[in-house]
């Protein structure tokens, strides 16, 4: 702990330095830092302004919204499209019935704590991946420890699959070397690799054996061979009032431009925020809200690349700015299949933008 003062310091000092130009014609990011804690505080203290505003303005950004979504969905291909729109609730195993107020998407099943979807259709790892992507921004599935092993064993039992794509990807031959898709972790803690695995020789992609004697084990194999492949999704809180349902939060989507500032406060008229981003799964899952080229604003300024303050006073755990060279506001570039990267831009910039409230909640 001691060592991070100095650390912050010299970053703002440096910040300062190479800035010096912005903050002397703008005054700029004293100001936004001080605007950003009063609109903290702002939101914190108004919760009671969530009852006032409720339904007066809402219901016509509603039915954009939705309209919008499915509009957009259409056009895309393949895919069942209803399945992504609603975040339906029931889906239970025998033994494995989620608490009564959490839920899965349509399609997913509710196993171990997580949501896992099986489809049998053989694909390469990138086309699995793909079609993932297509259904609730879900990612192919993680293994994190035995439990979870078995319990995909027992997923499988009598689905006649052979082989599952996983989300794992590996460069080397160690199990530092083996990363879970969307950047969440190595395999160095759990693990159930089959001898000679992992090995990038064999290719980076890595499966999960369902049959025979290596049943539970992974292998490392070329990532162009087709295979049947579970996409997973986190469970999140039911709430009948919110389309784009993930992770406990609700994501609303609001069309209109405008500044951070004002974006802000409407949010907080939802009893909502603008929205933070705690993963690169968060991440990928906000791509597939849009279905258009752009930018929208994320409710956070950074005053330098690796210092991000978010709005809802939320920890930053995650951070894929690109290039901050131009302002202190944050905004992602929304495109499907894209890597959702962030840039700084000028806070008076207007854009597009999303809510992010706690799912489940009345407002
Ligand atoms: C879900 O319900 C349980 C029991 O009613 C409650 O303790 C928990 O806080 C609820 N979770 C959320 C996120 O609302
Ligand atoms: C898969 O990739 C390997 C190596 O890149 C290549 O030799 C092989 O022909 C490919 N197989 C198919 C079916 O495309
Ligand atoms: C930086 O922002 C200013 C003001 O919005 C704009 O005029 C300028 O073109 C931007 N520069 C870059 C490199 O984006």
């Amino acid at each position: 702990m001691p060592g991070c003062l100095p650390s912050v310091f010299e970053k703002w000092s440096q910040f300062l330095k190479f800035h010096r130009r912005i903050i002397l014609i703008g005054g700029a990011s004293e100001i936004i830092i001080i605007t950003v804690a009063v609109i903290v505080t702002y939101c914190l203290t108004k919760q009671p302004a969530c009852e006032i505003y409720t339904g007066t303005s809402s219901p016509a950004f509603q039915t954009s919204t939705v309209s919008s979504f499915t509009e957009s969905l259409s056009n895309s291909d393949t895919s069942p499209a209803s399945t992504t729109t609603e975040p339906l609730p029931t889906s239970s195993t025998p033994g494995k019935i989620p608490p009564n107020n959490i839920t899965c998407a349509v399609g997913f099943t509710y196993i171990n704590h997580k949501c896992w979807r099986l489809f049998t259709d053989l694909q390469t790892r990138e086309n699995a991946d793909g079609a993932c992507m297509r259904y609730g921004g879900s990612t192919l599935f993680s293994i994190r420890n035995e439990q979870e092993n078995n319990a995909m064993l027992g997923f499988m039992l009598n689905a006649g699959v052979d082989n599952l794509w996983t989300g794992l990807i590996c460069v080397g031959k160690t199990t530092f070397s083996c990363t879970w898709d969307m950047e969440s972790g190595t395999t160095s803690v759990y693990n159930s690799f089959a001898s000679e695995s992992p090995d990038n020789t064999y290719g980076n992609c890595v499966y999960f054996i369902i049959t025979g004697t290596q049943a539970g084990q992974w292998k490392s194999g070329l990532c162009n061979m087709t295979m049947s492949f579970v996409c997973e999704l986190p469970p999140t809180v039911h709430d009948k009032n919110c389309i784009n349902n993930y992770n406990n939060h609700c994501y609303l989507r609001y069309d209109d431009s405008d500044t951070v500032v004002e974006a802000q406060r409407f949010c907080n008229t939802k009893c909502a925020n603008l929205v933070s981003i705690h993963s690169a799964n968060e991440n990928r899952f906000i791509q597939t809200i849009y279905y258009v080229d752009g930018y929208i604003a994320l409710g956070a300024v950074a005053p330098i690349i690796d210092y991000i303050v978010w709005m809802d006073g939320s920890p930053q755990l995650y951070n894929n700015i690109q290039d901050n060279s131009n302002g202190t506001c944050v905004f992602m570039r929304i495109l499907w299949g894209g890597a959702g990267y962030w840039y700084t831009i000028d806070c008076v910039k207007r854009s597009w933008f999303l809510c992010k409230r706690p799912a489940g909640i009345v407002c």
